[in-house]
């Protein structure tokens, strides 16, 4: 029988290519961004991906039958809803900073899918769309076996994003072999034959490799951060993040006159209010980069009592600065870099700074905790973890990662300055502490992405509930989180 696996190697290049472009990039942002699709959006998404299968979709694009021929053009479909909304979303939510979709949104992701047909074939996005789900599907399989039919069509467990039921999905998953009814049951329920395990293995080394689920994760924090009202007022009175913001501004060797930049500067708190655009005065510039959309606009929002500030928000990630090398006389971020790929993000900075600029920050290091109170609220996280225990991927980094980073960068910078800084959670909160570690930072996001979507959210509610446990018996005082965190300081060279 032909195999779906076999066309991964010819389309990896495409899937990255189209992660870059923003299409395709990841059904769970619906989660955040439009649960609540109106009927008249859903109408309207489904008549844009008729279109698109009607325009490009012919029996014999794909001429080995791996999906049955009577119900092909409905999987296409389905998987171009899926496309679109995701691609609608990210516009929508991680561009313009908007809650849900609008008409326009629609029809740019549409454009957008259709212009990527153009480009890369037809049958290679049909395929993509395809696997994206696929993955999720098998997931849930995996993870709930023996899943109930009905609660697979239903999409509830694994994708309840999608505004159709999965009753084609179901049959085609069947068919082809990669699950089947679990007999022993009097319910009717299906499990993963070997064939899919093997295919689940596939997709989520493919999804890995290409950056896919590194890419979803990291939308779905942008999306989490701009989604946290109350940002300004967590950090202020449950942490010390004041204290490392003031670390961080003083020892930054800033001088009025400077173009500074400021990365992860999120809702402006060390902008302006931490005194950020003071030091540089009036004759300096900042310019402040954020990748969430909703984080900037609390910042221009701020700007407003700040009339006399020269800064400029700009929306970018510090892995790709939008700016001219040599532009920049000092870098500086709070609590930003731990998010990012460092050493991308090292190099980053290196090239938009003048040579001599100083970059300074302070981040967080990895979990987990040596408290007995965090060991104990985090169980269901680490037991049987070693995966997360020992992976460096996508959480906050180890002190030996950042050294081998460092090690690495000799020719960059020079005067290394790095010591250990404390930061403190006040984790008797257990509400907003859960929002910032789970919806909003997703720290624990390399466990959390291998779970459908319901297993998470029950995760995070049985976290929430362990949470009061904890509090009971540990008390206000027994839960000040002391999490490791340092203090980073570097000299721009350029030979
Ligand atoms: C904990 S907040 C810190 C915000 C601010 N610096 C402060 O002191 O309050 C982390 C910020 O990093 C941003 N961030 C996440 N990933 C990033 C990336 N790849 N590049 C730049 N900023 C990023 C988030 O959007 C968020 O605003």
């Amino acid at each position: 029988m032909p195999d779906i696996t076999d066309e991964l190697p010819r389309l990896a290049p495409i899937m990255q290519n189209l992660l870059k472009e923003n299409v395709l990039v990841g059904p769970t942002l619906t989660n955040v961004a439009v649960m609540e699709i109106t009927q008249e959006y859903q109408n309207l998404i489904n008549q844009e991906a008729q279109k698109l299968v009607h325009t490009y979709w012919t029996t014999e694009l794909f001429s080995h039958p791996f999906i049955q021929p009577y119900f092909q053009k409905v999987v296409a479909t389905n998987a171009m809803i899926d496309a679109i909304t995701s691609t609608a979303a990210f516009y929508a939510h991680l561009r313009l900073g908007q809650e849900g979709l609008d008409e326009s949104m629609i029809f740019v992701a549409s454009k957008l899918l259709e212009t990527s047909m153009q480009r890369y074939t037809p049958k290679n996005i049909f395929w993509l769309a395809f696997i994206v789900n696929a993955y999720d599907d098998y997931q849930a399989i995996q993870y709930y076996q023996p899943m109930l039919a009905t609660d697979f069509v239903s999409g509830s467990f694994h994708r309840p994003w999608s505004i159709y039921r999965l009753e084609e999905e179901f049959k085609l998953i069947l068919d082809y072999g990669a699950a089947e009814w679990v007999t022993h049951t009097s319910d009717m329920s299906i499990r993963l034959t070997q064939r899919g395990e093997k295919h689940l293995y596939k997709f989520r080394q493919f999804l890995e490799a290409t950056g896919f689920l590194e890419k979803r994760a990291q939308l779905n924090r942008f999306a989490g951060f701009g989604q946290m009202q109350d940002y300004d007022d967590v950090m202020n009175t449950l942490t010390n993040t004041q204290e490392l913001r003031s670390l961080v501004l003083t020892n930054a060797k800033l001088k009025p006159g400077m173009h500074v930049l400021e990365l992860g500067c999120g809702t402006g708190a060390l902008t302006l209010e931490g005194g950020l655009v003071n030091q540089v005065g009036s004759h300096g510039l900042v310019t402040a980069i954020d990748p969430s959309v909703g984080m900037l606009n609390r910042s221009l929002q701020k700007l407003k009592s700040y009339p006399e500030s020269s800064v400029k928000f700009v929306q970018a990630t510090a892995e790709e600065l939008p700016f001219e090398n040599n532009t920049f006389d000092a870098a500086i971020g709070c609590l930003f870099l731990h998010f990012t790929n460092i050493q991308v993000t090292l190099k980053e900075i290196h090239r938009v700074c003048k040579p001599g600029a100083w970059f300074t920050t302070v981040y967080g290091l990895q979990f987990p905790q040596t408290e007995p109170f965090m060991t104990e609220w985090l169980t269901p996280i680490y037991e049987n973890n070693e995966t997360l225990r020992n992976s460096t991927t996508d959480q906050l980094p180890s002190e030996d990662t950042v050294r081998e980073i460092i090690d690495t960068l000799d020719e960059t910078y020079d005067q290394v300055q790095i010591y250990p800084v404390e930061m403190i959670g006040n984790t008797f909160h257990i509400d907003k502490t859960i929002e910032f570690w789970f919806r909003a930072a997703h720290i624990f996001e390399p466990f959390m992405r291998n779970l459908p979507w319901k297993a998470q959210q029950d995760l995070i509610e049985n976290l929430t509930n362990r949470g009061y446990q904890i509090q009971n018996k540990y008390g206000k005082e027994g839960m000040i989180q002391h999490h490791p965190g340092q203090f980073l300081q570097a000299r721009v060279i350029k030979v």
